[in-house]
């Protein structure tokens, strides 16, 4: 059966009423998608002071080390063609408040992950908080309105069953299964923003992504692939939109990656994007920052996950080898040029998502 033949119970829910789903997605690796989930999501909560949910479905799950919320584990594999070979397996910690002070466990996964949203035998899903909250002690100067982020870690190994067993996992299956996780579980009612980090290549589970999405962004690089992976992405959400009724926004960003603008080599291999009628493109000038905040983000935020108030308790010495997840939004100066620039891009996502500007700076 086609996936118009049924009806979508998310068609039914005025848009205004709702969390909106962002999907950050690309069939090509590397081009800045678990960046800009990170902080788009972070920028949102802090600076609009919404709810932000963010959800890894890549079985990379580099969005969930940074925020400290998996474990990984070097196996020993079984190898098609090398007969044996080393493989990183990462699952999500158990959940902070998995056991309660009885030491019974909660009705929920032990491990929380996309993947128990997606599977035949799923059980309840409970979000991670990351601690960038409005009362984190971080956060209380910075944004009075109190926006903050969660996040549903990845398993690899899960993802990995799910991704090879299409047969048992078709997209419209896992549409419904995202469907009603968030409908029925509330979680369009707990959050104003709910980005989804997507996995490359093309599989059921970005189609059923496209399908449950608002909106689609897509980052990409100047490479020659660039129109292509765009096309597949734009020909999909159009699908989407046929089958359901709701219209979809697609927008690419250009991530130049090595540099902070574009060469006028790289500005004549993009042109037929900023061209191309289908796609909401930034304009040329508005790429995505090569930021000094990036890199930084990657040494503060490291696992493992502890929560700022186990992290006062410990001593100056143990407060050296773990830092809590936070956001380096927090404390980088307003005044930082790269703060500033991803403030501008950040606030350009944000009128796209939500039709409004973030609130000034000098608000928050
Ligand atoms: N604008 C940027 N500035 C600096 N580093 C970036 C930028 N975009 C991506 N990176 C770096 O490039 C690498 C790949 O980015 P990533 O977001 O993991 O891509 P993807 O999720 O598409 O595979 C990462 O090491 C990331 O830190
Ligand atoms: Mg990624």
């Amino acid at each position: 059966m086609s996936l118009s033949a049924r009806s979508f119970r998310l068609a039914q829910i005025p848009v205004d009423s709702r969390a909106k789903i962002v999907s950050v997605a690309n069939r090509k690796g590397g081009v800045g998608k678990t960046t800009l989930v990170s902080y788009l999501g972070e920028g949102i909560a802090l600076w609009a002071g919404k709810r932000v949910l963010l959800i890894d479905t890549d079985k990379q799950c580099n969005l969930s080390g940074a925020y400290g919320v998996i474990e990984s584990t070097t196996v020993d594999a079984a190898h098609a063609f090398a007969g044996s070979a080393l493989r990183a397996i990462h699952q999500p910690i158990i959940h902070p408040e998995y056991y309660d002070e009885d030491g019974n466990p909660m009705p929920f996964a032990a491990r929380s992950s996309s993947s128990e949203i997606m599977k035949e035998d799923r059980q309840y899903v409970c979000q991670y908080g990351t601690y960038i909250q409005h009362d984190s002690p971080h956060l209380g100067t910075v944004n009075k309105l109190g926006g903050m982020l969660d996040i549903v870690p990845g398993d690899s190994e899960a993802l990995s069953h799910i991704h090879t067993h299409a047969e048992k996992y078709p997209a419209r299956t896992l549409y419904e299964r995202w469907e009603s996780w968030l409908i029925d579980c509330d979680i369009l009612n707990c959050y104003d923003l709910i980005i989804f980090d997507t996995p490359p290549l093309d599989a059921e589970l970005n189609e059923a992504l496209y399908q449950l999405s608002d909106h689609v962004i897509v980052p990409v690089n100047p490479s020659r692939d660039t129109l292509g992976s765009c096309n597949t992405v734009t020909m999909s959400c159009l699908a989407a939109n046929n089958s359901d009724g709701r219209m979809r926004l697609v927008t690419t960003i250009v991530n130049p990656l090595n540099s902070g603008k574009l060469s006028k080599r790289e500005e004549i291999l993009l042109e037929p994007i900023f061209n191309y009628p289908a796609f909401g493109c930034f304009p040329k000038n508005e790429v995505f920052p090569r930021s000094r905040l990036i890199q930084e983000r990657r040494d503060i935020s490291v696992p493992p996950y502890i929560d700022p108030e186990s992290f006062e308790k410990l001593s100056a010495e143990e407060k050296r080898a773990v830092k809590p997840p936070m956001s380096s939004l927090i404390w980088n100066k307003k005044s930082d040029p790269s703060r500033k620039k991803l403030f501008s891009i950040i606030d350009k996502l944000h009128q796209r998502i939500f039709g409004e500007p973030l609130p000034p700076e000098d608000d928050n």
